[in-house]
């Protein structure tokens, strides 16, 4: 009887041994120590075995049951360790697949222009000012002394949305807020970009939608000679330094005196070409002296303080700057002409 458990001892544990994954090896679990297992009938038969040789019958049994339980117990740790490699070597990332890259965007030409400009006031101490898009007449005409039977509103016909009430025809209006937000604190030294409006159709030039900078500075002592070197220095730092800057004689109601500035042609350098209409300059802003008449109304005493003032346009600074020759393309938003301004 010892031999014949002897040989179910090691054929049970063989059978354990087997059992090739955690399922099998539960099945096998159940079919060794089971209700109706191998190992659970051995230990009921004790019933039939002659009474004096049960208790060594009963040693030996249970001494094999201690043995399967243990090598179920080696076997199940074997297996989900072995297992848990499988798993792990199936799920090796692979880091050299590619990404998938996002879509990125670009900032718009207009952007990066006006960043630089903004960049090159920054510099010399300018804050940036803002003022609303919709205006009242008094703040875009009035206060610029532009009465209203002033001819020159006619060169600034708008979209009137009351009549007290219109798109803002410029950027200059900001002037007569930050004044009046400030009077009478000097140093007033402000630019104000933003978009502006004129009851212009759409053609390769005009835009009744478009983009200035305004300009001012007020103090004792301004002088013409300060917006000069300031202008100058503005032209040839975004522009080349190799820029001839030229100021020409001109009228603005809230200046005195007024004066267009030009710069030398980047195209053709002076020498005459299409872009420059033969002439070697190219208009780029307005400027001038701010007039009395605007200084008192925004409660600055012109016979103490003076001030100058300028205002350029923002799409014609990025045509000439990135060589440009349709103001549309600005708003279009063609990716092909916005994808050549991608930096980095
Ligand atoms: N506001 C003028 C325009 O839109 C431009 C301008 C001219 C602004 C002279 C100024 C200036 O500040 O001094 O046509």
């Amino acid at each position: 009887m010892q031999d014949e458990l002897e040989r179910k001892r090691e054929e049970l544990l063989a059978l354990v041994d087997e059992a090739a994954d955690s399922a099998a090896l539960e099945r096998m679990r159940v079919r060794l120590l089971g209700k109706k297992g191998e190992v659970t009938l051995l230990l009921r038969r004790i019933g039939e075995v002659p009474p004096e040789e049960r208790p060594a019958y009963g040693r030996l049994v249970n001494a094999l049951k201690a043995e399967v339980e243990e090598r179920l117990q080696r076997r199940a740790e074997e297996l989900a360790r072995a297992e848990e490699e499988a798993r792990l070597a199936a799920e090796v990332l692979d880091v050299s697949l590619p990404g998938r890259l996002p879509a990125l965007g670009t900032r718009h030409p207009l952007t990066l222009v006006l960043d630089e400009i903004k960049e090159v006031f920054l510099e010399l101490g300018f804050a940036v000012a803002e003022g609303p898009e919709v205006e009242w007449d008094y703040y875009n005409f009035e206060a610029l002394n532009i009465p209203r039977d002033h001819p020159a509103r006619e060169m600034h016909d708008s979209l009137y949305i009351t009549p007290e009430i219109l798109l803002r025809t410029h950027t200059s209006p900001v002037q007569v807020r930050t004044m009046e937000r400030q009077a009478p604190e000097l140093p007033v030294r402000i630019i104000a970009p933003g978009r502006v409006y004129r009851r212009d159709a759409l053609d390769a030039t005009h835009s009744p939608i478009f983009h200035q900078v305004e300009g001012l500075v007020v103090d004792r002592g301004i002088s013409f000679a300060d917006l000069k070197g300031t202008l100058v220095h503005f032209a040839r730092r975004l522009l080349g330094a190799e820029r001839k800057v030229r100021f020409r004689p001109s009228y603005f109601p809230f200046t005195e005196p007024s004066s267009e500035v030009d710069i030398s042609c980047p195209i053709c350098r002076g020498e005459g070409c299409r872009v420059c209409g033969e002439t070697g300059w190219l208009e780029i802003l307005g400027a001038g002296l701010v007039h009395p008449n605007v200084l008192r109304m925004a409660r600055y005493d012109p016979e103490e303080v003076s001030g100058f003032a300028f205002g350029l346009g923002v799409e014609r600074i990025a045509m000439l700057k990135y060589g440009i020759d349709d103001i549309r393309l600005f708003y279009e938003n063609d990716l092909r002409f916005l994808e050549q301004f991608r930096r980095g």
